[in-house]
């Protein structure tokens, strides 16, 4: 057992020990308020104007700023905020409820991470506890929403991308009203046509391939850069265009080394003695399969990464041009966000807020048509949003020639 683990489920007695007291000894609780429980008295007062603010999956730049906005429009329109830490395991532990108020948002609109911490394996549907020495799975969802009760929230605000807001749906299920902030460096959610991180994702891998055209040139090499997007290519796209790449790599369209080498070769020809290749984590050959570096522990997904040094090999052993790779990985999720994703996010956030304000439940925000919107939640998770191959960004990019590594 780790340290983590062991110290998990230490608090997790804990909480449990509370329960059965029915007393979470929180000062800002309604001291009449038990565990999951409504009194006669809490069912017929005026429902308490509460709403309570998660942060789920991977960090993202800009969830900050969604942070903020929300909690500085909700007290604006009377409404007590409060952050739950770590994502939704937060729920189980009294200690990781806080209140939020103006001044714990201050100075926080320009900074990475968040401040409410996050997590992509506190699935409560499918926690995973050590037991007597042994990892197990349990399902605590029941705890959590037991927990959203008690709080008194009447809207739980969910930052997050699929993962969590697929988990968000499940827990609306069982009674929680969810309003959904999609919130992904890798620009995939279906429901949106942006969501925030992917332009500071997109700004730090454009600066990355602008740094490494400087080794590219200077020793004529191949210089392979892998980038995040899950199993979608966005990411790989917009920087690939933007940073000057001879050829990009999707998962929406697998390739063959051979037009490759044609690029290359060309290349070479023209006495442009170097190339660089943007290749997206999830971008796989023909008849191949995409790389994956670590199964994913426990309830974890399993993690992409690993096809730039394999392609480099494989490149270099193909053409014949010396070849090196690097993997820009979180990289791409840090710094300072955007001017365009603190926008995006202070929208977001404060749209969140008026949907709860005209009871919305158990809808996510979108962008869409230069407009924020609200899409039903079930919606936002349906699909993933691959690439369009028939896109006019993709037919841009072959008239100026890149290659996909495909014709
Ligand atoms: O979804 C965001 C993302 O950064 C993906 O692009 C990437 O595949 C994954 O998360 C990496 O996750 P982790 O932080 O668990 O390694």
């Amino acid at each position: 057992m780790n340290a983590h683990s062991a110290g998990r489920i230490l608090a997790e007695n804990k909480v449990a020990d509370k329960m059965a007291m029915g007393n979470m000894g929180l000062n800002f609780w309604r001291s009449d308020l038990h565990f999951g429980v409504m009194t006669e008295q809490q069912k017929n007062s005026p429902p308490l104007k509460r709403i309570g603010v998660v942060t789920g999956g991977g960090d993202c730049p800009g969830l900050n700023a969604v942070i903020r906005s929300v909690v500085i429009g909700a007290i604006n329109r009377g409404w007590h905020v409060f952050g739950i830490e770590q994502g939704f395991e937060g729920f189980l532990y009294p200690d990781r409820i806080h209140r939020l108020d103006a001044k714990s948002v201050k100075g926080i609109i320009h900074t990475g991470g968040t401040i409410l911490g996050t997590s992509n394996r506190g699935n409560p549907f499918n926690l995973e506890i050590v037991e007597n020495g042994e990892t197990k799975t349990v399902d605590v969802s029941d705890r959590v929403v037991a927990q959203y009760h008690a709080l008194g929230l009447a809207a739980m605000i969910t930052i997050g991308g699929d993962g969590t807001l697929k988990i968000a749906d499940g827990l609306a299920k069982k009674g929680i009203s969810v309003i959904g902030v999609p919130k992904t460096i890798d620009n995939d959610l279906m429901a949106t046509e942006l969501t925030f991180g992917f332009s500071t994702a997109i700004a730090t891998a454009t600066d990355a391939i602008d740094k490494v055209h400087a080794t590219a040139e200077s020793h004529e090499r191949v210089m392979i850069v892998e980038v995040m997007g899950h199993f979608t290519g966005w990411i790989a796209l917009y920087s690939g265009i933007s940073g000057g790449a001879d050829v990009i790599l999707l998962p929406e369209i697998p390739y063959r080394l051979e037009p490759i080498k044609r690029k290359l070769d060309a290349r070479w020809q023209n006495r442009r003695r170097f190339a660089i290749v943007v290749v997206a984590e999830g971008a796989r050959p023909e008849g191949g399969e995409m790389i994956f570096n670590a199964p994913g522990a426990g309830a974890g997904a399993p993690r992409l990464g690993g096809i730039a040094d394999q392609l480099a090999e494989e490149l270099y052993h193909y053409t014949g041009y010396e070849t090196r790779s690097l993997t820009l990985g979180h990289l791409q999720r840090g710094g300072q966000p955007t001017s365009a994703d603190r926008l995006l996010a202070t929208r977001f956030g404060a749209a969140a807020v008026r949907a709860v304000e005209r009871g919305e439940r158990n809808v996510m925000v979108a962008y869409r048509a230069a407009r924020i919107v609200t899409v039903p939640l079930e919606s936002a998770i349906s699909n993933t949003k691959n690439v369009p191959l028939d896109s006019d960004i993709i037919l841009s990019a072959r008239e100026l020639g890149i290659s996909f590594g495909d014709e």
